[in-house]
């Protein structure tokens, strides 16, 4: 792969997604070492820049640059000097003049990464930038899918929820539909605007019509923070119409795998005893998110694959 920076997964071929995977691979058996760390990215130094909250992203990041030998900086902005009024801009500045090589930026804007590439000198990731993209997402989830159905073409995926702020839907949207599969819309109308249909995609407005016949549903959760106006009359409605329960799974192929990018409202989403079934993968997708985020970091810093 010839980039320097990873912003979207819009931006990126199919050839090169199937690189990235073919790369995660060879790294899930380092994390299944007793010594779990390799000298690939030896003397490189990565920031982990996080405008938002994140446990899975942000600890994966870490752990990935750790095990490849990187200096991990973890820069988080409610206790550094943007609470005092400094830029973005100038906050990155001033990280790049202690020689990072690698920033992994998450923020509420969209577009904040490739804001970045305009003036800084290290290579910058992408790790969720408002409703637009979230690159590494999209990547580990393709991951998953690719280790339980052993291909990423010829499948129904079905993303329910809210699809209007989700970032993971996008990079979904590009990811599976790049690769061979239809990709199927399901949510309250307000939650899927019009727009949505000039991207690959069917819109089911009907959840249970939108599962059958399914390989795998992602499920994602009601952005409660990104809203501001009732895009549904009530969560107990909410919950009637689109929470994944039991008996709507039974609607989905027998070997249907269920997802969902965390965090988990359960209960609102998702019914615990779903996330919970052997049906899901949510914690083999945490898993998965470590050797994709190593696989990426070194693909673009030219580490060893
Ligand atoms: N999936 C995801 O981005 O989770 P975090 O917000 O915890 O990083």
């Amino acid at each position: 792969m010839e980039r320097k920076h990873l912003l979207s997964i819009e931006e990126l071929s199919r050839g090169e997604i199937e690189e990235i995977l073919e790369t995660s691979r060879g790294f899930i058996e380092i994390s299944k070492r007793p010594i779990k760390k390799v000298p690939v990215l030896r003397g490189k130094t990565v920031v982990n820049l996080f405008f938002e909250p994140s446990t899975r992203t942000r600890s994966s990041f870490e752990i990935a640059a750790k095990r490849l030998s990187a200096d991990v900086m973890n820069f988080s902005s409610s206790v550094s000097s943007v609470r005092k009024g400094e830029t973005l801009k100038d906050t990155v500045l001033n990280l790049e003049a202690m020689k990072t090589d690698l920033i992994i930026i998450r923020h509420p804007a969209s577009g904040a990464a490739k804001f970045l590439t305009t003036f800084c000198s290290s290579s910058v990731v992408n790790a969720g930038d408002g409703t637009h993209e979230h690159p590494t997402q999209a990547l580990l989830d393709g991951m998953t899918v690719l280790e339980n159905k052993g291909r990423l073409d010829g499948m129904k995926i079905v993303i329910v929820g809210d699809i209007l702020h989700s970032r993971v839907a996008r990079s979904d949207i590009f990811l599976f539909s790049k690769m061979g599969s239809k990709v199927v819309l399901s949510g309250p109308p307000p939650l899927i605007p019009p727009y949505f249909s000039e991207l690959p995609v069917e819109v089911d407005y009907n959840l249970d019509r939108a599962l059958e016949g399914a390989d795998v549903v992602i499920m994602l959760r009601l952005q409660l923070e990104r809203m501001h106006g009732g895009f549904f009359p009530t969560v107990r409605e909410y919950r009637e119409k689109y929470q994944l329960t039991p008996e709507r799974l039974n609607r989905t192929k027998p070997d249907a795998i269920v997802m969902h990018p965390g965090p988990i409202n359960r209960g609102i989403e998702l019914a615990a005893e779903v996330a919970d079934s052997g049906r899901s993968v949510i914690l083999e997708q945490v898993e998965k998110g470590v050797a994709v985020r190593m696989a990426v970091l070194s693909l673009l810093l030219g580490g060893e694959k």
